[in-house]
């Protein structure tokens, strides 16, 4: 399969991905790297792999609608089967997102559909969770709302503070990113209206 990837920042989950393609455990290729933010390092990660990347700046659109317009012809270009959104930090609008329904994967450091939105590693340790994760899921209208794909748990201690939980989760997406994208490629999910289906079985 042919996958875009967007990102805005680090892109260490971008190079899970790529690590992921070159050792075989992705049967797929990424086309194609966007970034909205120019010094995002994971346009660096892109490069050195020799993937092609783009540089969208929101800042200079005076609409979402008119940035959306600009990320889509780009991804339509490269004739994408699958978008996947890693450390993207920019909400879509509803018509991109119906654009690329059922075609298009975010990563959520949550275990969803628990602390949808920002600062999920602080909530889960204030609420006193004792577990917590990364969540793949569909992205659809609702922010951080479809279909769960897969969910990696991790333990949450009473020595955790927020970065020692972001650490232990990030590396959890780094393992959880790679299969959800693979499952796709090999045409074991399927998302229709009525839910996931896992090796056509729906979840
Ligand atoms: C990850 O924590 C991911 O869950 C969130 O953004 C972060 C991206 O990290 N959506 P990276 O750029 O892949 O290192």
């Amino acid at each position: 399969k042919r996958i875009v990837v967007l990102i805005s920042g680090s892109g260490s989950n971008l190079q899970a991905i790529i690590d992921a393609i070159n050792s075989g455990r992705i049967h797929g290729q990424i086309v194609q790297v966007i970034s909205n933010k120019a010094d995002a390092y994971g346009l660096v990660r892109a490069a050195t792999a020799g993937i092609p990347t783009a540089c969208i700046d929101h800042k200079t659109y005076s609409s979402r609608e008119a940035f959306d317009a600009d990320v889509r012809q780009i991804i339509d270009d490269t004739e994408a089967d699958l978008v996947i959104l890693a450390g993207f930090m920019r909400i879509l609008s509803a018509e991109f997102v119906k654009h690329y329904s059922g075609r298009m994967l975010n990563i959520h450091p949550s275990l969803l559909p628990k602390y949808k939105g920002l600062h999920t590693h602080q909530r889960a340790l204030k609420a006193g969770d004792n577990e917590h994760g990364c969540t793949v899921h569909f992205v659809t209208e609702e922010l951080d709302g479809g279909p769960l794909l897969i969910q990696a748990v991790v333990p949450v201690t009473s020595a955790d503070d927020e970065e020692s939980l972001q650490r232990r989760v990030h590396t959890r997406e780094h393992i959880a990113y790679p299969l959800a994208v693979e499952l796709i490629c090999s045409n074991r999910v399927k998302f229709s209206t009525k839910g996931i289906y896992l090796d056509d079985k729906l979840l």
